[in-house]
This record gives C-alpha cells, sequence and structure tokens, in this order.
C-alpha cells in the first residue's frame, strides 16, 4: 500500500472513531485543514520536477476525494444516528392511557361525618349548623360555667376580638353551644303552645362542626372537629342514651363485636355525666378501652336557659369526637395526618 492510501485509511478510521459531530470536525482539520496533511502534502509538490507535479498532484487529490467521502459518510452515519436517537426519546405511544383529570374525594373526616349524619338521620335526629366564633356566653355560661369557675380551665381557648372585656369572644371549644341555640330556637316555635300548657315535638338533634383548642399531640389538634347530639323530651333518661350511643356505634363501625363503658366523669353542663369509652372485642385495636365522646343528662341550669322547665323536660346530651372515630376506623395512630394535607395520605381514603 502507497503512502498516500495508507493516509486515507488512517483518515477514515479518525473519522470512524469520532462520536460526536464536534470530533469528527477536529479530525476533519487533521487531514484536510489549511495545516492538514493533505494540504502539506500539496504544498510539497511546489518543489517537485513539472513532470513529476502532474502524476503526484493527481494521486494525492485521488487521497483528497477519499478522505472527503469518508468524511461525508461518517457525517450522515452520525446525523442519522441522532435524528434515530430523538425519535426514539421522542417517541408516542399510543397505547398509554391518558392523561386523566384527577378525580376528587372527600376528606376522610368528612366521610366520617357524612356517616355520623346519616345514622343518627336514620334515628330520626336533625342537623344543626352553628357559628365558629362564639360569644362567651353559648360556649360556657349558658352551659352552667359561669365566670371564674374551674371547669372553664377544662378547656384551652383561642380568644378573638369582639364581645365585652369580661366575657370575649372566642372559637368555640367544643360544640356544645348549639345545644342552647338549636334548643332556644326550637322552644321559640313552639313557645305559644307550652305557654298554653300544651307540649313540644321533642327536641332531638345533632350538631357537627370545627371546634378550636390550644392543644397538639399525636390524639389532639388545635383545630378538631366533634359531634353534638341532644334529644330532649318529657321522657328522656340515661338509659336511652346508652340505646342511642351503643346503636350509633356498632352501626358506625359495622361490628357488635365492641363493648360501650359508660365511666362516671364530670361536665358542668350535665348531671350525671360520663365519658363514653369503647372495646372492640376483636381486630387490632381488641381489648383497649378508647374514650369517644363526653355525655351525660342535661344539667336542670342548662334546661331553664333553653326556656324549658327542668321539672317538665330532661334528656341528655352527647359531644364526640369524629376525628377519633375516623382514626379508629382506619387504624390511623396521629390524628395530625389528617390535617396536614398531603394529597398521598388523604387519597387512600377515597
Ligand atoms: C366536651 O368537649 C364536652 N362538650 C362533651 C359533652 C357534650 C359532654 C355534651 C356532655 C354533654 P371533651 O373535652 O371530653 O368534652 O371532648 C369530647 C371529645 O372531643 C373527646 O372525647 C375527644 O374525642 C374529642 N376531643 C377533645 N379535644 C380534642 C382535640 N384537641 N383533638 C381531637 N379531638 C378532641
Ligand atoms: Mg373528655
Amino acid at each position: 500500500m502507497n503512502e498516500l492510501d495508507a493516509l486515507a485509511q488512517e483518515a477514515r478510521a479518525a473519522f470512524a472513531s469520532a462520536v460526536a459531530p464536534a470530533d469528527l470536525e477536529n479530525a476533519k482539520a487533521r487531514y484536510l485543514g489549511k495545516a492538514g496533511r493533505i494540504t502539506e502534502l500539496m504544498k510539497g509538490l511546489a518543489t517537485l520536477p513539472v513532470d513529476e507535479k502532474k502524476s503526484r498532484g493527481a494521486a494525492i487529490n485521488q487521497a483528497k476525494q477519499a478522505i472527503e467521502v469518508a468524511l461525508n459518510e461518517r457525517r450522515q452515519a452520525l446525523a442519522d444516528a441522532e435524528l434515530d436517537q430523538q425519535l426514539k426519546a421522542e417517541a408516542l405511544d399510543v397505547t398509554l392511557p391518558g392523561r386523566q383529570r384527577g378525580a376528587g374525594g372527600l376528606h376522610p373526616v368528612s366521610l366520617t361525618l357524612e356517616r355520623i349524619e346519616s345514622i343518627f338521620g336514620s334515628m330520626g335526629f336533625e342537623v344543626a349548623d352553628g357559628p365558629e366564633i362564639e360569644s362567651d356566653w353559648f360556649n360556657f355560661t349558658a352551659l352552667n360555667t359561669p365566670e371564674d369557675h374551674p371547669a372553664r380551665s377544662m378547656h384551652d381557648t383561642f380568644y378573638v376580638e369582639g364581645g365585652s372585656e369580661k366575657a370575649p369572644n372566642l372559637l368555640r371549644t367544643h360544640t356544645s353551644p348549639m345545644q342552647i341555640r338549636h334548643a332556644v330556637a326550637h322552644v321559640k316555635r313552639h313557645r305559644a303552645a307550652l305557654d298554653a300548657g300544651q307540649g313540644m315535638p321533642e327536641i332531638r338533634v345533632i350538631a357537627p362542626g370545627r371546634t378550636y383548642r390550644v392543644d397538639s399531640d399525636a390524639t389532639h389538634s388545635p383545630m378538631f372537629h366533634q359531634c353534638e347530639g341532644l334529644w330532649i323530651g318529657e321522657n328522656v333518661s340515661f338509659k336511652d342514651l346508652k340505646f342511642v350511643f351503643t346503636d350509633f356505634c356498632r352501626t358506625f363501625f359495622e361490628s357488635n363485636d365492641l363493648v360501650l363503658r359508660f365511666r362516671p366523669s364530670f361536665f358542668p353542663f350535665t348531671e350525671p355525666s360520663a365519658e363514653i369509652d369503647i372495646q372492640f372485642q376483636s381486630g387490632p385495636l381488641a381489648g383497649r378501652w378508647l374514650e369517644v365522646a363526653g355525655s351525660g343528662q342535661v344539667h336542670p341550669n342548662v334546661v331553664r336557659n333553653m326556656g324549658l322547665d327542668p321539672e317538665r323536660f330532661i334528656g341528655f346530651a352527647f359531644g364526640m369526637g369524629p376525628d377519633r372515630l375516623t382514626m379508629l376506623r382506619y387504624g390511623v395512630n396521629d390524628l395530625r395526618l389528617f390535617f396536614d394535607g398531603d394529597i398521598r395520605f388523604l387519597s387512600q381514603f377515597r
């Protein structure tokens, strides 16, 4: 092989080993550039005698053409490869499922509230709604918790602007103020009949909603939910409370495999009072007593603040924690997860 064939072959190998267009252009410069090998050889022609010049020139030109062909082939190959890769990267897989609009879902606590409303609805309870910013009167005083009463310190209250200095407005610490609000409105509608010595339809209501306390740990959140229940009539007793609440729990948890315990307790607005604990007889929570509500027979002073005669009207009330019920139902061990707004957690309950 003569030196020109060898040069062309060397160039071809250099082009072949270039993987990026920039490498290829560098290699091209080494052979075809201003200071490249072919150019050098051309310059050398000047020193040759005329008769040799012609044949040598033709041979160099041939080598140059061979190198240019090799260069163009390699350029094309690299361009093809690049296009190929681009097509692969941008390939559309028409068999993939389409992009879907995210289907929303209800928050797990909302699911619990809906469930509570439907179960109590089936037992003849109305559903009432009330303000979250409350007056001192409805949240405490009307519920037999006068100013300076030690029971007020059982609730760590968020106070807000408004009201008087002695009785500032506050974020309701429980849904119990709805006992008064709802009963007063009910009694007002039946005032004439009551004054005439006739009766009134029983008050049978639940009032779910948000409540607030300065409180935060795995089972306490500063914003949480409660659901109040109130049943007032002429012959409503603690026995009815036990029946209603037991029935509710069994329906809510879809299990007869749980027992309730009414543990004596204190609330200013009920007498006697009881905390309601439940215990599952089977499943992961079996054996533990879990507090789900406070309850009791409505205190005569509260019945009076409803505008009713406590000698005639009696009944019971309860206040349960739907957040805790949600934790129990789904086996969640930290209440705060419900309110962190993490969609990965919340979407599990859809
Ligand atoms: C009360 O708030 C009373 N108003 C309940 C009541 C109503 C008694 C009617 C008698 C008659 P208590 O502070 O125990 O009681 O709260 C009731 C329920 O609310 C608790 O059992 C619990 O389930 C829930 N709860 C209370 N504080 C929090 C909190 N920070 N986070 C989540 N749930 C809470
Ligand atoms: Mg309690």
